[in-house]
């Protein structure tokens, strides 16, 4: 499971990142725990302790939580993409704090990250279940339901990122879990207890 954001260094003293909390990756880690799964919890930087019988990997950038993800995938039955991975880095850090340009403005050049969640899902011996999430701010289910197509996911969280309770932060969520075969609707819970109905409907996928 991956979670929180990753953060891409500018400079020795800023970084790009987002607003994730690491609050839904960790109450999945949590959920897969408690249902009796061995978890590997790839965490971004967050203010959050370890769950329970999980193992945790910190890293910081998106380039670190691939390194990461490529070498725990083999041996993963499962694989649940929650982080919120900057698609974009520096193209340069600069090793030395970067001074004001006296007016003008600064540029900076960005080149994409890999992708981890659609890169773990091609590779040769992936894990039988490969999930994902889709935040989004408009076109929720139509957008989640091309993101899965087009990084070859099993199942695709759909989370709407527009409203307060369901965003970056909120101890709770409301989401749309979509596979090839179905769409289900989990109403506003706690994320824990929106994980547990997460990690019931990959079991069941497991067992099939
Ligand atoms: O952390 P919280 O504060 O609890 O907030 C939860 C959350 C909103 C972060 C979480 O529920 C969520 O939606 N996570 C995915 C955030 C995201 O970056 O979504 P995306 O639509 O940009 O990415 C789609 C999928 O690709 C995600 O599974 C993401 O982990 C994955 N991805 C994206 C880019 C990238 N370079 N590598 C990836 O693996």
């Amino acid at each position: 499971i991956t979670a929180g954001p990753t953060r891409e260094a500018i400079d020795p003293v800023r970084y790009l990142s987002n607003h994730s909390s690491g609050k839904m990756g960790y109450a999945l880690a949590s959920a897969c725990a408690a249902a009796g799964a061995d978890v590997s919890l790839i965490s971004g930087p967050v203010g959050l302790q370890a769950p329970e019988r999980v193992t945790l990997h910190r890293v910081t950038s998106a380039e670190e939580m691939c390194a990461a993800a490529l070498s725990l995938a083999d041996d993963a039955d499962c694989f649940i993409g929650a982080a919120a991975v900057a698609d974009y880095r520096p193209a340069a850090v600069s090793g030395e704090k970067i001074k004001k340009q006296n007016g003008r403005g600064l540029s900076l050049d960005l080149v994409e990250n890999p992708d981890i969640v659609a890169t773990v899902a091609q590779l040769p011996n992936r894990p039988r279940i490969v999930a994902g999430f889709a935040a989004e701010t408009h076109d929720l289910l139509s957008h989640a339901r091309t993101k899965r197509l087009r990084k070859g996911l099993d199942m695709v969280i759909a989370n709407d990122i527009s409203a307060p309770e369901t965003t970056f932060g909120s101890d709770q969520n409301a989401v749309h879990l979509i596979t090839a075969e179905k769409e289900t609707r989990l109403a506003l819970a706690s994320k824990y207890v929106i994980a547990e109905h997460i990690v019931t409907a990959l079991a069941t996928r497991l067992s099939e």
